[in-house]
C-alpha cells in the first residue's frame, strides 16, 4: 500500500483473530519503530513482546493489578480483564525507559517512545495487521511493569494488540484537519 494512503486509512482495529506477526514481521515492525525521531539519541524504548501462549498469565497479572486497585472487584470484572489479553493473539507493551539524568527532558524521551509506538502500530498495518493500542490503569501500577521485565519507573505508553483484523472497519467519524490547523499571522 502507498505510504499516504496507509497514513489516510489507519484506524484501530475492532477485532482480531490468529495468526499474528510473524517473527519476520516482528523484526520489521520493531526495526521500523526504532527509526522514531530520538532527541540526543537517548533510545528511550523498549518493547516487551507477549506471545500466544503467554496471554493467560498477562492476562492473570491484569487480573492482580486490578484485585489490588479494588479489593472487593467483582469475580466477573476480574474474569474481563484476563479475557482483555485474549483480544489478539499478540501483544507488544511499549514502554519508555527515561534517562532522567540526560540533558534531554523527561517528556522529549517520552514523545520518542510515543512516536515509536504509532510507528509500530503504522507497521503492522502495513504488514496486513490489524492493531489497537490500549492502556488502562494497569498500565501504571509499578507492580505490572516489574512483572513484565521493566523497572517500577519505567512508563509504559501501551499495550499493543496486533493480529489478522476480523472486525470491520471503525464507526469513528473523522475530524476535519483544518479545524486543528492555524497559519500564524505574526
Ligand atoms: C496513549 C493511548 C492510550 C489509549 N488507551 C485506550 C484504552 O485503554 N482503551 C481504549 O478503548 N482506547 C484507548 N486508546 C484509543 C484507541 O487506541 C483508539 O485510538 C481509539 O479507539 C480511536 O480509534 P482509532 O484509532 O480508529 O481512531 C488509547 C490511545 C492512546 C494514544
Amino acid at each position: 500500500m502507498d505510504a499516504l494512503d496507509l497514513l489516510l486509512t489507519r484506524e484501530s482495529a475492532l477485532k482480531l483473530a490468529a495468526p499474528g506477526p510473524s517473527q519476520a514481521d516482528l523484526d520489521a515492525m520493531f526495526q521500523s519503530a526504532v527509526r522514531a525521531p530520538d532527541h540526543g539519541r537517548l533510545r528511550p524504548w523498549h518493547f516487551v513482546v507477549i506471545d500466544t501462549d503467554r496471554r493467560a498469565a498477562f492476562g492473570e497479572l491484569m487480573a492482580q493489578s486490578l484485585r489490588r486497585r479494588m479489593p472487593d472487584a467483582e469475580d466477573e470484572m476480574l474474569d474481563r480483564e484476563r479475557a482483555k489479553a485474549m483480544r489478539a493473539p499478540t501483544i507488544v507493551v511499549t514502554a519508555a525507559k527515561v534517562n532522567k539524568s540526560a540533558k534531554i527532558s523527561a517528556f522529549e524521551q517520552i514523545a520518542s517512545a510515543a512516536a515509536a509506538t504509532q510507528t509500530l502500530l503504522l507497521a503492522a498495518n502495513a504488514k496486513g495487521f490489524g492493531a489497537m493500542w490500549k492502556t488502562g490503569d494497569a498500565a501504571y501500577d509499578p507492580d505490572v511493569k516489574v512483572a513484565l521485565g521493566l523497572a517500577a519507573d519505567d512508563e509504559i505508553l501501551g499495550f499493543l494488540y496486533v493480529g489478522t483484523d476480523v472486525g470491520g472497519t471503525s464507526p469513528i467519524p473523522r475530524p476535519e484537519a483544518a479545524k486543528y490547523v492555524s497559519v500564524w499571522q505574526g
